[in-house]
């Protein structure tokens, strides 16, 4: 019997408080002598061939930091931080962790915090999209890894939460998404901004010579003026809300400003929870699933979110051998109304105004005939528990419209599908302008973002406000690997005429916090062999966003010699001369439709 493994926490069952219990192994856990709970810090032992002497190593290096025995017989809560001086979104995080170990403690837990890598949009290189699947990979092998019963994650920049999530959802222990919140709104002259919407708004007037030099340095000092992720529906809050409707956070918590006390009050109570957690052993993939797949992809729609939350969250449900079909995304945006008006959807609200009016309850309130309410979520009840419990709180109207009389009749974002995108690609029509949506203009094609960089300016740009901006060789394989560039600029002689939008189609994707007639994530990629690749400036392309459509007006035969042109030139998706995490992205990652995740993920 020496060294026999043995699980120690029974669901429900309290090891917390004065009792040693599992977790110190042998002896000390309450098991017969030699056998050696795996459970809490004896969870995954060093195999060195003598289990006892593992467990005594272990004991030994975490004694050394000074834990009582007490301690060390409780269920061990990681709490995964993502505070980085690379990462301003993240720059609270010290404060929310000290509170998730206040949480743990008082819960009979012991929380041990541990770094993970970090990922902030603006500070990345080549673009952050680049490192969600590594923070995923190591989100996932640090759970795995480390001897914890449960794990709490931090993360609120765009790309921090769905790797969390993707990575807790492939490690398998119970886990916790703890949002670090949206930032405050700040003021520039008279007007309220926040990022990144109005940093956009500034960008193109300021091309457009209505700021000076002067004036957007001076803005520039105002758009993110507290600790936070964007303070708009973007990306972090598109994910947010996601991480809340599949049941992985606490309820209430995913609209929360980074700075507001209920912030910190949030993190307490996920630290406890996390204790029922690990003791429950309810793990991510009994939250996660199709239904609530489905429930996290009406309330995108209804929020009118991010055109990131589709690729993260089909890059999740992946991890768990799910599946966001496009089609099935369409007849969930066609049933599904937008309910929200958060920037970059409508001009007037942002997040802490979204928070006010009630928050994701209060959507998928709205939302609940429509709803799987069978879902789990991460505090044991059944979302229909949830909103039954929540049926009387307060709605602010103006941000937040009951289902029967809402912004929009249909979801904010559709899939697109046809000659030019086979796999499909998606638009935003919630914040796109409706007179261009059924429209056949004549394509302006950029090869690459250097391409575009050098000639979108030129005075002698054959372009007008009725063509179709194109650029290729920004997908997922490309050298550029994705970037958020499909917010593509309006040439500057438009915008001096005062155009302010156009419809633009690339392979890459849009910060959340964009807006236009942008259509994005066309797929198969440029780099790949997609037919983006193959259209020419002068070609015509038909845009139907009524009939789902977007097609290359060009014949086959052509279609076919240009293609056989191309492939005489060297691939953009050539990666042999790549190396390590670089080589390892560009030879395994997928298209937009299954999430960018490693193929070998899955
Ligand atoms: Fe971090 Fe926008 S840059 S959320």
């Amino acid at each position: 019997m020496t060294g026999k493994r043995t699980s120690g926490h029974k669901p429900g069952k309290s090891s917390g408080g004065s009792k040693p219990a599992a977790g110190t192994g042998g002896e000390r856990s309450g098991l017969p002598a030699g056998q050696i709970a795996d459970t809490g810090l004896m969870r995954g032992l060093q195999n060195y061939g003598d289990p006892d002497f593992s467990a005594y190593m272990r004991r030994a290096f975490v004694r050394s930091m000074g834990y009582s025995l007490d301690e060390m017989s409780r269920p061990v809560i990681g709490i995964a931080n993502t505070y980085s001086r690379f990462n301003p979104c993240h720059r609270h995080f010290p404060e929310l962790v000290e509170a998730v170990k206040r949480g743990v403690s008082a819960a009979g837990g012991l929380p041990l915090e541990f770094p993970t890598i970090s990922v902030h949009e603006s500070t990345m290189q080549p673009n952050s999209m680049k490192f969600r699947n590594l923070m995923a990979l190591d989100t996932e092998e640090m759970v795995r890894a480390q001897p914890m019963d449960a794990v709490v994650m931090l993360g609120a920049c765009d790309k921090t939460v769905p790797a969390q999530l993707m990575g807790a959802a492939s490690a398998g222990k119970p886990a916790i998404e703890l949002i670090g919140g949206p930032q405050m709104t700040g003021r520039w002259r008279d007007h309220r901004v926040g990022a990144c919407t109005d940093c956009r708004k500034f960008w193109n007037e300021y091309r457009a010579g209505k700021l000076s030099r002067p004036e957007i340095e001076e803005a520039e000092g105002r758009l993110v003026t507290t600790a936070g992720s964007c303070a708009v529906m973007g990306t972090a809050s598109t994910m947010a809300a996601i991480a809340e409707s599949l049941g992985m956070t606490l309820p209430g918590t995913a609209a929360i400003p980074a700075v507001h006390a209920d912030r910190i009050r949030a993190a307490e109570a996920s630290g406890a929870a996390a204790v029922r957690l690990a003791r429950s052993g309810l793990t991510p993939d009994r939250i996660i699933t199709q239904k609530s797949v489905e429930n996290a992809t009406r309330v995108l729609l209804a929020l009118g979110g991010s055109t990131n939350g589709v690729i993260h969250l089909a890059a999740i449900a992946g991890r768990l051998g799910l599946k966001l079909d496009l089609e099935r995304f369409n007849e969930l945006s066609d049933t599904t109304p937008l309910l929200a008006a958060v920037k970059p959807v409508g001009t007037e609200f942002y997040m802490e105004d979204f928070y006010a009016a009630g928050g994701i309850g209060a959507i998928m309130r709205e939302l609940k005939p429509l709803l799987h309410l069978d879902c789990m979520t991460v505090t044991g009840e059944t979302l229909g528990e949830r909103l039954s419990a929540e049926e009387s709180a307060y709605v602010d109207r103006r941000v937040i419209r009951p289902l029967a009389d809402p912004f929009e009749p249909q979801g904010g974002l559709v899939a697109l599908f046809g000659s030019l995108a086979p796999a499909g690609c998606i638009i935003k029509r919630s914040a796109a302008t409706p007179a261009l949506f059924e429209k056949t203009g004549r394509a302006v094609v950029f090869s690459s973002i250097a391409d575009m960089g050098a000639r979108v300016d030129s005075p002698d740009l054959d372009v007008t406000a009725d063509d179709f901006i194109v650029l290729q060789n920004a997908g997922p394989r490309s050298e550029a690997g994705m970037p958020e560039a499909g917010f593509l600029p309006i040439p500057k002689k438009l915008l001096a005429q005062g155009v302010r939008d156009m419809v633009r189609i690339s392979d890459c994707r849009m910060s959340g916090t964009a807006y236009g007639t942008i259509v994005l994530h066309v797929a198969p990629e440029a780099a790949v062999g997609g037919p983006l690749g193959l259209v020419r400036s002068g070609d015509r392309i038909k845009l139907s966003v009524s009939e789902r459509r977007l097609d290359l007006l060009v014949d086959d035969a052509e279609l076919a010699r240009r293609r056989a042109e191309l492939a005489k030139a060297p691939s953009p998706a050539d990666a042999s001369g790549a190396r390590g995490y670089d080589k390892l992205f560009r030879t395994t990652v997928m298209q937009a439709p299954d999430g960018c995740d490693f193929d070998f993920c899955r």
